[in-house]
Parts: structure tokens; sequence; C-alpha cells
């Protein structure tokens, strides 16, 4: 018995210790079990280990460098891309440059009513959506404070200012496509539950009636003109 718990013991701290060894912090990465899963050997971007004798004990080159060393001596900061040339934009991999909310897409935005009038049952949708996905920023009262805009920061405050008067079309446009520092929602949110949130935040958050000339006739459930899905 005592001889188990001695090894016991030893076992323990051996281990205690094996784990002390991979502690990472500050310049140390800590131990690596499996260094070649780290250090792609392929070029990397952005990689910047510059010391040719990094990783030598494990190397095999022929140019007798250390294993992690891959850098280009030639480019700033040892990068293997070259810095892109100054006030250029980058374009995404289909060729398009992102996406900016130009103002003339925002006036036109506004003069696009809701295609569905704000029934209970709109509303008691838009709360649920809102409740989902605008909450965590805007909070649950619209004003701004929600947890995670605690963290974005600038979050707009839907019942201040000149918020209070944004047309629903706008707001829409803004679900859609973003703004400034709001992501877009367009491909998480269909069109419908976006109008729905839309009237949830005019006539519940911000307090107002509908305007008489922007309901639609009853029977309309045609899509707003100015492409509001995708
Ligand atoms: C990740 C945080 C975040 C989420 C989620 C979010 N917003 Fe925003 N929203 C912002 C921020 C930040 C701004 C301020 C944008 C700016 O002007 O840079 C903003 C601005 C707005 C504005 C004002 C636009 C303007 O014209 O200035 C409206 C309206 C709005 N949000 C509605 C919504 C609605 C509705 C939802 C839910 C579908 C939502 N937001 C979800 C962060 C968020």
């Amino acid at each position: 018995m005592k001889i188990t718990n001695a090894s016991l013991f030893a076992g323990s701290v051996l281990a205690l210790s094996l784990l002390a060894g991979c502690k990472a912090g500050g310049e140390n990465p800590g131990l690596e079990y499996a260094p070649q899963m780290y250090h792609a050997v392929g070029y990397e971007p952005l990689s910047q280990i510059k010391d040719e004798a990094q990783g030598s004990w494990l190397s095999t080159r022929e140019d007798g460098k250390g294993e992690f060393f891959n850098s280009n001596v030639n480019n700033p900061h040892g990068m293997n891309m070259r810095e892109p040339v100054a006030n250029t934009v980058p374009r995404n991999k289909q060729g398009y440059l992102p996406h900016r909310l130009q103002q003339f897409e925002l006036d036109k935005a506004a003069l696009i009513p809701s295609p569905f009038a704000a029934s209970e049952q709109v509303l008691k949708d838009g709360e649920k959506l809102y409740t989902q996905y605008c909450n965590t920023c805007h909070g649950k009262g619209g004003e701004g404070d929600g947890l995670a805009g605690q963290v974005v920061g600038g979050v707009a405050n839907l019942k201040g200012g000149a918020y209070v008067n944004l047309p629903e079309g706008h707001i829409f446009h803004v679900i859609t496509k973003g703004k400034g520092r709001m992501g877009a929602h367009g491909s998480q949110i269909p069109a419908e539950s976006r109008w729905k949130i839309v009237h949830y935040v005019k006539q519940v958050i911000q307090g107002q009636a509908v305007a008489a000339d922007s309901i639609p006739a009853a029977d309309s459930t045609a899509v707003a003109p100015v492409n509001p899905a995708k």
C-alpha cells in the first residue's frame, strides 16, 4: 500500500512538472509537442521568424537553416507578402471592393415604405427578432446599452436625437447592409423579418404611430422596389 502511495505521489509530481514545462508566456510560446504542425513549411504571408537558427534542432533543410525560418529578408518586416501600395483598397476573392454605404443609397432607401402593415402579430414577431438580433448591442429599450454594445462602442441610441425620425426604409437598409460600425445583417435575417424588426423599432421602441400614408394597401405583400432582399 505504502509503495503504491509513494509511486502515485511521485507520478503526480512528475506529471505536474511535465505540465509546468508547457507553460507559455511573454515571448515564450511554451513547449511544442508537434512543432511541424505549427510552423508551416510553405511560405506564410505574414511570417516574421527572422532568426535563421530557429528550429535548427529539427531541421532537414538543404540550405542548413532552421526549420522555422521562412521569412523573406528582402521584404519589410521579413514578411513574405509585400505591403500593399499606400492608399490602395484590397478587393475580396471575387474581385469586389468592400461595400460602403453611400448617401444616395440611404436617400433612396428612405423612400421605401414597409410592405407590411404593423399588426399586433407583426410587432410580436418583431419583438422576438429584435431580441434575437439587436438586443446585444442596442439594448432591450434601444438605448444603445446592450452588453455587446458596450464592447463595440458608439452604438446608436434608437430613442435619441435624429434617430427617432429615421424613415423605416432607412432602418431596413441599415439592417440589410450595415452602416459604419454596425455590420450587415442581410444574409442572416430574411427581408420579411427585417421589416418586422423595423416596425418593432418604429412603433414600440420609438413609440411612433404608423404614418397614414406609409401603410400600403391591406392586400399588399409586394416586395419593396429597391432590391431589399439579399
Ligand atoms: C454588433 C452590434 C450591433 C448589432 C447586433 C446591431 N447594431 Fe445597429 N448599430 C450598431 C452601431 C455601432 C451603430 C452606429 C453605427 C455608426 O454610425 O457607425 C448602429 C446603428 C444603428 C442604426 C442607426 C443608423 C444610422 O443611420 O445612423 C439603426 C437604425 C440600427 N443600428 C438598427 C439596428 C437593428 C434594427 C439591429 C438588429 C437587426 C441592429 N441595429 C443590430 C451596432 C449594432
